[in-house]
């Protein structure tokens, strides 16, 4: 605990002192995109942006941010969870300096409630909000951090659970993975079966409590890039060790880990597919799918990998790194279903931040991407 609070103060005086961001001051779109629909929709098919009044987010470190504010050479603060930063939740800036989800949905909805500011863990109410990501967590965990933030939602006085359009964000796998190879590869009970129905679970546990909810999950990554991260850099090498024994384990090989990986991502795929989310108007389930191919981690032009996206420990993502994944991430949101990147350059900083499509104004489901006239009333 103490040492804890003396690092907080210690982050307090230097976090942000000089580490780059990521930010779109001059983003615009057709000012028809940021209207509300006239009536609240009663359809999750024909939700606008601007109709989204609630945020959430589930998910392990990567999504408690920890580490995002850390400043460089201080790999001891990689244990703050930098909510304020994260990329499918964070509110602590603007658009303008730092890309989230929570920031660009607040140019649509500026009374948007849920989004994360500051440092801390997800049961301080003033710093998580209904960020109920919990670093380490895996799949099977998810069902719990559900339970949790449904009750938030249904004790919060300025959340109407019924009438109310919620956006979850979701991101896990990256813990399950690294378990994954102390079962020589059959993933035992973190294989890919396993990982599907802790998935389904956790969904279910959603849609049977929180009518108007988009579940928008972020895909599997190829793990198989961290190694190119610490390759020959002995300092980040070491904290890998710690963080993810899988990771290290050199008899699972890079093609090993990608090919474990790439079964987490078929299972997702599967759930989509399977249209167990879309059973009801009031619900459903999109998965985005933008780090699936990407096997090589970000470059600067001279070759060499792009340390500024990761936190000290070249595991987790800096601020910079949560700005420029969250970039992706609302890229691949406004893409049709069936359409969606399943692979984006990460070492290309020319690509924009992208405008939802005038045509079909609406939050990207299943349904809306096959037939968009079906749900616009305007
Ligand atoms: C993995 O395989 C090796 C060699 O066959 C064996 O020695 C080891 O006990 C196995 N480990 C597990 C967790 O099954
Ligand atoms: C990604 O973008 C970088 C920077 O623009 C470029 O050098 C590289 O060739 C691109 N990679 C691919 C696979 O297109």
């Amino acid at each position: 605990m103490l040492r804890a609070a003396v690092l907080v103060a210690l982050a307090s005086c230097i976090a942000f002192a000089a580490l780059p961001d990521l930010g779109y001051p001059q983003w615009t779109c057709d000012s028809s995109l940021f209207q509300k629909s006239k009536k609240v929709p009663t359809s999750v098919h024909g939700v606008r942006f601007a109709d989204i009044k609630v945020i959430g987010a589930l998910g392990d470190s990567l999504t408690a941010a920890n580490g995002a504010g850390a400043p460089k050479g201080d790999p001891l603060a990689v244990i703050l969870q930098y909510r304020g930063l994260a990329f499918q939740i964070g509110g602590d800036k603007s658009l303008s300096e730092h890309v989230t989800i929570a920031n660009i949905m607040k140019l649509f909805n500026p009374n948007i409630l849920g989004y994360s500011n500051g440092i801390g863990s997800a049961n301080v109410w003033e710093i998580s909000k209904l960020n109920q990501a919990i670093p380490g967590a895996e799949s099977g965990d998810v069902s719990g951090q559900a339970r949790a933030l449904i009750q938030i939602i249904r004790d919060h006085p300025q959340i109407s659970v019924k009438d109310d359009w919620k956006l979850i964000n979701i991101f896990i796998g990256a813990n399950d993975m690294c378990a994954y190879c102390g079962n020589n590869g059959t993933g035992g009970n973190h294989a890919k079966a396993n990982f599907k129905q802790n998935l389904i679970n956790a969904v279910q546990i959603l849609k049977d409590n929180l009518p108007r909810t988009i579940v928008s999950l972020t895909g599997m990554f190829d793990m198989g890039m961290l190694r190119k991260i610490d390759h020959d850099k002995y300092f980040c090498d070491g904290l890998h060790v710690f963080e993810c024994p899988c990771e290290k384990n050199r008899g699972f090989t890079n093609d090993d880990i990608s090919a474990a990986c790439h079964l987490y991502m078929d299972a997702e795929q599967e759930i989509v597919d399977s249209g167990i989310f879309d059973t009801t108007d009031d619900f459903t389930f999109v998965l985005q799918p933008f780090f699936n191919g990407i096997t090589v981690p970000p470059m600067k032009p001279d070759g060499e990998v792009d340390l500024d996206w990761f936190a000290p420990d070249c595991f987790h993502f800096s601020q910079l790194g949560h700005a420029n994944v969250a970039k992706h991430l609302w890229n691949n949101i406004i893409q049709p279903v069936g359409m969606k990147d399943h692979k984006v350059n990460l070492s290309d900083p020319t690509i924009p931040l992208r405008c939802p499509d005038t045509s079909c104004p609406f939050f990207r489901t299943t349904k809306n991407s096959a037939n968009c006239a079906a749900y616009y009333h305007e």
